[in-house]
C-alpha cells in the first residue's frame, strides 16, 4: 500500500462521523421514484447528489432531464494516461408501505445499536455515499486529485426499472464514455463476505386485471350463478406453476441456458446453503425447483412471482359481495437469453388459452429489461478483488445475485461497457421493506474498500 493510500484510508477512518451526517442528510430526502408526488423531493435528491459533487471538484456537474426524473452526471479529467471509471448509483427510493410497520420514520434517519434505519440507507443511497466519501478522503489527502479520471451517473429512475436511461443514454454516448462503470448497487454475502457480482436477473413486470359483473353483487343473490373475478383470477394465478415449482407459461424455458458443471461448483462453494435462507427469510421450509440449489435457483433459473393482489372487501368484519373486480401485480425475474418481450407474449398466450369465458380480462405491461452476466476478468474486476481483499483480509465471494440492475445491461448493449458490481447491504438490510437499515460497521468498512479501489484502479 502506497502511502498515499494510507493517508486517504486513514481519513476516511477518522472522519466516519462526518460521512455519517452526510449520509442522514441524503436519506432524509423523500425520493421515491414511483410517486408522482414525490416530484419536487427527486429534484431535490438530484441537486443534493449534484452539490456533493461539485463540492468534491468534479467538473461539468449538471442535473440533466432524461424525460422522467433527472440524471446527475458529471466527469473529472484530470488523470491523463490512467482510466477513466464511469460511477454509476440511483438517487430513488422504493417507497415505504406499510408505513404503520417502520419502528422510526423512514426519512428520519436514526441510528439505533450498529444500523442506520431509513428508507434508502442501503438500497442504495448508504452505497453511493460511500464512494463519495472515498472520494472525498482521496481528494482532500492528495491534495485536490485523484489517482483515475472519473465520470459520474446518478440517476433517479432505477427502483421504476430505468424506462428513461436508453435513451439517455444513447443521448450522452460521450460524456458517459469510460473503460469501465463501478455500479456499487449489489451487496454482499454477510458482513464477513465481500462479494462481487457478476451476474444480475432481468425482469418483466405486469398487472392482470379480471372483471366480470359491470358492479359489485350481492353475493347471496347472484353467488352460484357469476364467477367471482378473485377466484378466476386464482385460479389461474395457481396455474402459472406447476407441483415442483416450474413456471408452466409457454415458451417460459425456451432460451434458458443450463448451469453448467463448473458453474453448479461455483453456486455450491458459496455459504448459502437451505439453513441460510431459512434463517434469513423465516419461512417454514424453501420452496422451488428441487433440482437446483437455492442459490442457484435465485441466481440462475428464472421465476413467476405475485407482487400484489387485490380484490373485494378487505376492511374489518365482513361484507357479502361479490367484487366486479380482481387486480394482480405480477413480475417475472428473467436469466441471461431470455427476451422480455418473448415472456410476455407466453404470459398473453398463456392467459388466451385458460382464461375462463365467464371473466374478461386485461394484461398491462410495464416494461422489462434482460439479464447480465459480467466480465470477471477485466482489470477493474482485479482492483475491487484487491481492494476488497485488503480491508476484510479474505478473497471476495463472486455471485450471480437475484436482483434487476438494468443499468448493466443497457451499458452493455448501448456503450459496449462493462461493469463491475459490488455493495456493502447485507441480506437483512430490510431493502424494499419496513425498517431498512445499514449496518455501519460494514458500510464504514465499504469507504475504506473505495478508497483502496481506486489506487488499485490507477496503472502505475
Ligand atoms: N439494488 C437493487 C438490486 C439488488 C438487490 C441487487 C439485492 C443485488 C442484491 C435494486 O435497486 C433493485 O431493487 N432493483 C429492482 C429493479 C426493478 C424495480 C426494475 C429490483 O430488482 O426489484
Ligand atoms: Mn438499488
Amino acid at each position: 500500500m502506497t502511502h498515499l493510500e494510507q493517508r486517504a484510508r486513514e481519513y476516511a477512518r477518522q472522519n466516519q462521523e462526518r460521512f455519517l451526517d452526510q449520509l442522514k442528510e441524503f436519506v432524509s430526502i423523500a425520493s421515491v421514484s414511483t410517486d408522482p408526488e414525490a416530484r419536487s423531493e427527486m429534484v431535490r435528491a438530484a441537486e443534493w447528489v449534484a452539490a456533493r459533487l461539485r463540492a468534491l471538484g468534479v467538473n461539468q456537474v449538471e442535473v440533466a432531464p432524461t424525460g422522467g426524473h433527472p440524471a446527475v452526471v458529471g466527469e473529472w479529467l484530470g488523470a491523463p494516461g490512467q482510466p477513466t471509471i464511469l460511477i454509476y448509483g440511483h438517487y430513488d427510493v422504493q417507497p415505504v408501505d406499510p408505513l404503520e410497520l417502520w419502528q422510526s420514520p423512514p426519512f428520519t434517519p436514526e441510528v439505533r445499536g450498529e444500523n442506520l434505519y431509513g428508507r434508502g440507507a442501503s438500497d442504495m443511497k448508504g452505497q453511493v455515499m460511500a464512494v463519495l466519501s472515498a472520494l472525498e478522503a482521496v481528494r482532500v489527502t492528495t491534495g485536490g486529485t485523484f489517482p483515475v479520471n472519473l465520470k459520474f451517473l446518478i440517476e433517479g429512475e432505477e427502483e421504476i426499472g430505468s424506462p428513461s436511461l436508453p435513451k439517455f443514454i444513447t443521448q450522452n454516448r460521450q460524456r458517459l464514455q469510460a473503460d469501465f462503470c463501478l455500479n456499487p448497487d449489489s451487496g454482499m454475502l454477510g458482513a464477513q463476505y465481500p462479494t462481487i457480482t457478476y451476474g444480475l436477473r432481468g425482469i418483466i413486470t405486469f398487472e392482470l386485471r379480471v372483471s366480470g359483473p359491470k358492479s359489485d353483487l350481492h353475493s347471496g343473490i347472484y353467488g352460484g350463478v357469476v364467477h367471482n373475478p378473485a377466484v378466476a383470477l386464482a385460479e389461474l394465478i395457481a396455474g402459472m406453476h406447476d407441483a415442483s415449482g416450474r413456471v408452466t407459461l409457454p415458451g417460459f424455458y425456451d432460451d434458458v441456458l443450463p448451469i453448467t458443471a463448473a458453474e453448479h461448483a461455483d453456486f455450491a462453494r458459496l455459504p448459502l446453503d437451505d439453513a441460510y435462507y431459512l434463517e434469513q427469510t423465516g419461512v417454514p421450509a424453501l420452496w422451488g425447483e428441487p433440482e437446483y440449489l437455492p442459490d442457484e435457483r435465485v441466481g440462475a433459473r428464472p421465476t413467476l412471482e405475485v407482487n400484489g393482489l387485490l380484490s373485494g372487501f378487505t376492511g374489518a368484519g365482513f361484507k357479502t359481495v361479490l367484487p366486479a373486480q380482481a387486480m394482480a401485480k405480477l413480475s417475472c425475474r428473467l436469466v441471461p437469453k431470455q427476451d422480455p418481450a418473448k415472456i410476455a407474449a407466453g404470459l398473453r398466450q398463456y392467459l388466451e388459452q385458460n382464461a375462463p369465458r365467464t371473466v374478461r380480462w386485461e394484461l398491462v405491461e410495464f416494461g422489462g429489461s434482460p439479464a447480465s452476466i459480467s466480465d470477471v476478468n477485466q482489470p477493474g474486476v482485479k482492483a475491487l478483488q484487491k481492494a476488497l481483499e485488503s480491508v476484510w483480509g479474505v478473497q471476495p465471494f463472486f455471485k450471480r445475485e437475484g436482483g434487476s440492475v438494468p443499468v448493466v445491461t443497457q451499458m452493455q448493449t448501448l456503450l459496449g461497457m462493462e461493469s463491475v458490481i459490488t455493495g456493502f447491504g447485507l441480506p437483512d438490510d430490510n431493502l424494499h421493506a419496513p425498517n431498512e437499515k445499514l449496518h455501519l460497521p460494514t458500510w464504514y468498512r465499504g469507504i475504506e474498500a473505495m478508497v483502496a479501489f481506486l489506487f488499485n484502479a490507477a496503472e502505475n
